[in-house]
């Protein structure tokens, strides 16, 4: 949550920030600041809303473009309301520091108080405020500002990424990181900080991944890093990133949500590139990893719903029982039934940030578990703590809801069953071969298909964009893909939606069917289609108006029957998924819904 940023260099930093939080907005969007050194006064400018406001204030302003350092930030708002008085940077009493700062600093209040008593007062309701303050404080008694800075992180506790900018040396950046991201860009004559790669990317490719307890001190042409606890310089490798700009541009559609639906044949032939030889899957990654007993699959969002329907493969195809969990259940439980030489704990995290899944990672570490990470993000927290990883490389994902990444996991969760299954010696050549061609013709299968989805989408969304509330049904793997369906119609057009496992519905929720409640059934021409046309009739003999989405197979014949290649088993769902996030991009877009920000929500949750 929260997008930082912060340039020293030979450019002007002021719209070179504001670029950058561009590109960080889909951290949190409901303020905006930024901080610079004018003649020795450090000015902060603040707007509430959307980063539009922030850059309008900036019109006509030339003073700004002379400066070549600055820090920026964007908002989701935790302590205190989205104002602008709460938005960031944040001025220490004196007006000599500014900070920008992403995470929470869970003691704040206590030293919020110790601070008033010693006279400093707070303009704000954040814990930012605070730290700065606190930071300020310890500079009156330390030698420097680096020491002042490790004295002030000894005593906050929580979660931060922060950059601190000093009206004494202007052109130098402070940095921390503490369980939240934060990245440093090396350019030449000129250096980055940032919670993203693409708030930079534009400029330089080598990066260093700062980790837990790293301080970072940067000025145009130079850097070190410390450790925070003793200070001790250390070194960190520096990292060529392989994305494109364009990965993280719009490309000509009207939203990244629609491009990124678009990029997903390419996603699965990224992921599934190199993975296979002959009969075998490829996952050298996890070789030196017993075959587990048991696996525990641990997420939150739509990676819980990826890990859903991996489950479904898993268990078929490899013969795992498998459970899976939502990260904040999981990592309150009073005992964790799990065993060490028998279990592995698989977390699934397209950011590799998000609170929760890490601290169940943590969990899972300490207990001496097996831990596997499926992330997307090259150096995040999940793929450096877990004990092996796999990459989805699905490339940047920047609209809020997600689409390509869950695709891409799923695709390593097929993958990863038929590892399984061939190790353990359940899978027959035969049936792994069988779909590994299923999988390979998949790109080309959802590329073709993909244009009259979308036209499809377009009608049944102008049809259904004014009800007030959705079921979305399926059966076996359709569960989690109708689950998934209905999280993102709501999270997209604030259409209330459920998702439910069809044969559940006669125990309850059929209460709520009457002509002005439509349902969305997911019904493959799979084992389990006559099941599923046994609900749709009892919805219809309620006057429940239905969109089918079925295949070329089903014999199924009505207003709203949405017919798609077919695709036999759980593999039919790369066709599937798309339709529904298409049927929600159009919901919402039609309805003129912020498609990429959805209100209140980030999509990185780096908070419980
Ligand atoms: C947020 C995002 C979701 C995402 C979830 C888990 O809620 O808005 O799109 O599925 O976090 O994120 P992760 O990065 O762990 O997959």
């Amino acid at each position: 949550m929260c997008g930082i940023i912060g340039y020293s260099g030979h450019r002007p930093a002021v719209p070179l920030v504001l670029e950058g939080l561009e590109h960080l907005e889909y951290r949190g969007y409901d303020s905006a600041g930024v901080g610079y050194d004018l003649n020795n006064e450090l000015m902060v400018v603040r707007a509430k809303g959307k980063l539009k406001n922030l850059s309008e204030k900036f019109q006509g302003e030339r003073n700004a473009l002379t400066v070549t350092c600055a820090i920026g930030h964007t908002r989701w708002a935790t302590h205190g309301a989205p104002e602008e008085r709460n938005a960031h940077p944040h001025l220490s009493n004196s007006k000599r520091l500014a900070i920008v700062h992403n995470g929470i600093i869970e003691n704040y209040l206590e030293i919020r108080e110790e601070l008033s008593q010693k006279g400093y007062h707070f303009a704000s309701d954040t814990d930012s405020e605070v730290l700065i303050n606190l930071i300020e404080d310890m500079l009156s008694q330390e030698c420097d500002l680096l020491h002042a800075l490790a004295a002030a992180l000894k005593k906050a506790h929580g979660a931060y990424a922060i950059c601190v900018l000093d009206r004494e040396d202007p052109q130098r950046l402070y940095a921390a990181r503490l369980a939240a991201p934060l990245i440093f860009g090396q350019g030449i004559g000129e250096n980055f900080i940032a919670s993203d790669i693409p708030a930079f990317l534009a400029y330089t490719r080598d990066v260093v991944f700062l980790e837990d307890g790293d301080i970072l001190v940067a000025d145009s042409d130079s850097y070190q890093l410390w450790k925070s606890s003793d200070l001790t310089p250390i070194q960190r490798p520096v990292q060529q990133i392989q994305w494109s700009m364009q990965a993280a541009q719009k490309g000509g559609y009207r939203h990244f949500m629609l491009k990124e639906i678009f990029e997903q044949p390419k996603v699965i032939s990224d992921a599934l590139s190199g993975r296979f030889e002959g009969s075998r899957v490829l996952l050298s990654e996890l070789d030196a990893l017993p075959v587990p007993k048991r696996l525990h699959i641990i997420a939150c969002g739509t990676s819980f719903h990826a890990g859903l329907w991996g489950q479904h493969l898993l268990e078929d195809w490899a013969r795992i029982p498998v459970q899976v969990e939502i990260a904040s259940e999981f990592r309150y439980k009073e005992r964790l039934l799990l065993n060490p030489d028998q279990d592995i704990v698989l977390v699934i995290s397209q950011s590799g940030e998000t609170a929760d899944t890490l601290a169940a990672l943590r969990m899972a570490n300490e207990i001496g578990v097996p831990t596997l990470g499926l992330c997307n993000v090259l150096g995040s927290s999940v793929a450096r703590e877990a004990g092996a990883v796999l990459y989805t490389q699905a490339g940047p994902e920047i609209s809020v809801a997600s689409t390509k990444a869950m695709t891409s996991q799923m695709i390593m969760l097929a993958c990863l069953a038929l590892y399984y299954g061939y190790r353990s010696g359940n899978l027959g050549v035969d049936e792994c071969l069988q779909n590994i061609d299923r999988l390979q013709r998949l790109p080309l299968m959802l590329e073709t298909a993909l244009p009259e989805m979308h036209s499809t989408a377009r009608l049944l969304a102008r049809k259904f964009s004014q009800s007030k509330s959705f079921f979305y049904l399926g059966r076996g793997h359709c569960f989690s893909l109708a689950l998934e369906g209905a999280l993102k119609l709501k999270e997209l057009s604030y259409i209330h939606a459920e998702g439910y496992a069809a044969g559940e519905m006669k125990h309850g929720p059929i209460a709520l069917i009457d002509p002005t409640f439509p349902t969305f059934v997911l019904a493959p021409h799979d084992v389990l289609y006559e099941k599923i046309k046994s609900n749709i009739v009892e919805i219809q003999s309620r006057q429940g108006q239905i969109i089918v989405l079925t295949d070329a197979e089903s014999d199924l014949h009505g207003v709203d029957i949405w017919r798609i290649p077919s695709l036999e088993g759980p593999l039919g769902a790369f066709l599937i998924l798309p339709c529904l996030q298409l049927f929600s991009y159009e919901v919402a877009d039609y309805l003129g819904k912020d498609v990429d920000q959805p209100r209140n929500l980030a999509k990185s949750v780096t908070v419980e």
